[in-house]
């Protein structure tokens, strides 16, 4: 802790407006306190500690936090503050529909406006799965009080036929090899129960640890927190310093403001490359920056992954779970591998700089965290494409991709929709054979809605059966950071909002060129224009409700897909108290 920094006055703090007046106001909102049977001496003259918890007994990676929660509370009990939990949206990725990316928007609402609307001095945020840790983040940053970010945890590891098995990149791996007869039902049966050991976040370098690992780059959580498993009796501990933390924190007026600064962002970016992260994060970390008021593009992320190799050997991209990755000296140790790309100067939740929070940190498994000088991969974990299929860009994570499909030339065969691959993919006749480019259209933002994790597209089931189990694969939908396999995604703009995706037919000559940074159809500019002339937006039947107020605001995957009316950082006046 910064034990320099003055503290604030108590009169500054948010919460006093609700509860220090003499008024009739006031002495109701101390009448409500007292009435769930807290004592004047509990609530009066600390700071209000909001626990933001995204638990539900639907979100298996955020299983353990009601329990956590527990650990916060003492925290902020001990050192002076007054806890309160609030539970916002639980957005466990695997059960919520159509996508959880639907509702980080809305997550990050409702923590701003949980934020607001309460009397709330500062916060612990517990979450980690996929879309929780940028809808929180997002949320806290654009209310601007002091937070800090609890992550849930990696779930503990598996081990399968004396090999490590990582949560979602083995799901698939196991699922093909059981279309394709390599594994019978009984064995599939039992991967079910013993594949996603404990609660906790994938435990795969997948979006969760991802996000979480970037959260702590960028000096929103404390150094280390990110990489400790779920059910590791450190896990609490952390919680508990959390809490205590965020009464400081609230003291010294440390807010994500003063944290999230243009360095710490980039920080955020050298992380995301280092760990061999999920695309995911290229969306998320745009609209984190676009909440702090700054602007993040595609390309300075791609040429940060030019220079920042992959050093997290972890799946998809290496071989190691997230465990091994503590074991070995977690997020500290690999960004003490990269200390020379950081600005080290960086102000974090802990009150003192990144450079500090790392100084006594190493790598103490080289196979694990790998040194600069023998990295996972030198492919980089992200590259930007750009031509007549995506102008404003796709991605592609090619540490993650099979190589020889980085310079390619194949034939399109192109799904209206999700619902049109599942019907189609796995035919007999299929005219589809290993160099065939499976394109899928309006799997976007608007299209979808929600851009689904649907870009991973299927092996075709006769060509899994002769052995293939990669193909290139292109759409405006986004892949899960725990799967693996030739796919550019995030095409922008969208098919549905006529973006040239909507105009490729099957059949066309579809050509990726890595190096180039290229994407193009070897289609015409005629015969584009003849197909758009053609086009029809299709019509959504999202005529109400929040998904229709997405539709109508979200932003295209290179501007992060926030809510056009939640951009910037102008600030939103406080609630009027009376
Ligand atoms: Fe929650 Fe992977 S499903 S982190
Ligand atoms: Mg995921």
């Amino acid at each position: 802790m910064a034990t320099s920094t003055p503290r604030r006055p108590l009169s500054e703090l948010r919460s006093q407006r609700w509860l220090a007046p003499d008024d009739m106001r006031s002495f109701a909102h101390r009448q409500r306190l007292q009435q769930m049977g807290l004592r004047r001496e509990e609530f009066m003259g600390r700071p209000v500690i909001a626990i933001i918890n995204t638990w539900s007994d639907l979100s298996p990676c955020h299983a353990h936090l009601r329990e956590r929660a527990d650990a916060v509370r003492r925290g902020i009990l001990l050192a002076g503050g007054f806890p309160v939990e609030l539970p916002a949206m639980s957005l466990g990725e695997v059960m919520v529909k159509p996508t959880t990316m639907i509702y980080r928007n809305f997550l990050a609402m409702e923590v701003e406006e949980l934020l607001r609307s309460l009397p709330i001095d500062g916060a612990v945020l517990l979450g980690g799965c996929d879309k929780t840790t940028p809808g929180m983040l997002m949320g806290a940053i654009s209310m601007d009080i002091p937070v800090i970010f609890c992550p849930a945890g990696p779930m503990l590891n598996d081990r399968h036929r004396g090999h490590s098995v990582g949560a979602g990149t083995h799901t698939r791996m196991f699922w093909d090899d059981y279309v394709a007869g390599a594994i019978d039902q009984p064995e599939w049966i039992r991967l079910e129960a013993k594949m996603t050991r404990s609660p906790g976040t994938c435990n795969t370098m997948g979006t969760a640890s991802t996000m979480t690992a970037i959260a702590e780059a960028m000096g929103m959580t404390l150094p280390g927190a990110s990489s400790i498993p779920a059910m590791d009796s450190n896990h609490p501990r952390m919680a508990a310093q959390c809490g205590a933390r965020a009464v400081d924190m609230v003291w010294e007026d440390l807010k994500p403001s003063r944290i999230l600064t243009r360095a710490a962002i980039d920080n955020g970016v050298v992380a995301y490359m280092a760990l061999g992260g999920s695309t995911n994060a290229a969306i998320h970390l745009v609209a984190i920056a676009g909440r702090a008021g700054i602007n993040l593009t595609l390309d300075q992320m791609a040429r940060t992954a030019t220079t920042v190799p992959v050093l997290a050997n972890l799946f998809p991209s290496g071989d190691k779970l997230m465990e091994d990755f503590y074991y070995a000296g977690g997020l500290p140790a690999l960004l003490a591998e990269v200390a020379p790309q950081l600005a080290l100067d960086c102000l974090t939740v802990t009150g003192r700089t990144l450079g500090e929070n790392i100084a006594s940190a190493s790598s103490t498994d080289a196979q694990v965290i790998r040194s600069l000088a023998e990295p996972v991969s030198a492919l980089g974990a992200l590259a930007v494409l750009r031509g007549n299929l995506c102008p404003d860009g796709a991605v592609i994570k090619p540490s993650a991709a099979n190589p020889k499909f980085f310079r390619h030339r194949g034939r399109a065969l192109v799904f209206d929709s999700n619902a049109d691959m599942l019907a189609r993919i796995n035919q007999s006749d299929l005219d589809v054979d290993e160099d065939t480019v499976l394109i899928l259209r309006n799997g976007g933002p608007i299209g979808a809605p929600g851009m689904p994790e649907w870009g991973n597209l299927p092996i075709p089931k006769k060509l899994l059966q002769a052995g293939v189990r990669d193909m290139l694969r292109v759409s405006d939908a986004r892949m899960s950071g725990t799967h693996y396999g030739t796919c550019v995604l995030h095409v922008t703009p969208e098919a549905a909002v006529g973006g040239p995706l909507a105009l490729v037919a099957t059949g066309d000559i579809i050509e990726l060129d890595l190096d180039a940074g290229s994407l193009n159809m070897m289609v015409s500019d005629d015969e584009l224009a003849r197909r758009r002339a053609a086009w029809q937006a299709p019509v959504h039947p999202y005529r109400r409700g929040y998904t229709r107020l997405y539709i109508e605001h979200v932003t295209q995957a290179d501007k992060g897909c926030d809510l056009d009316f939640l951009l910037g950082n102008e600030p939103t006046p406080e609630p009027p108290i009376f």
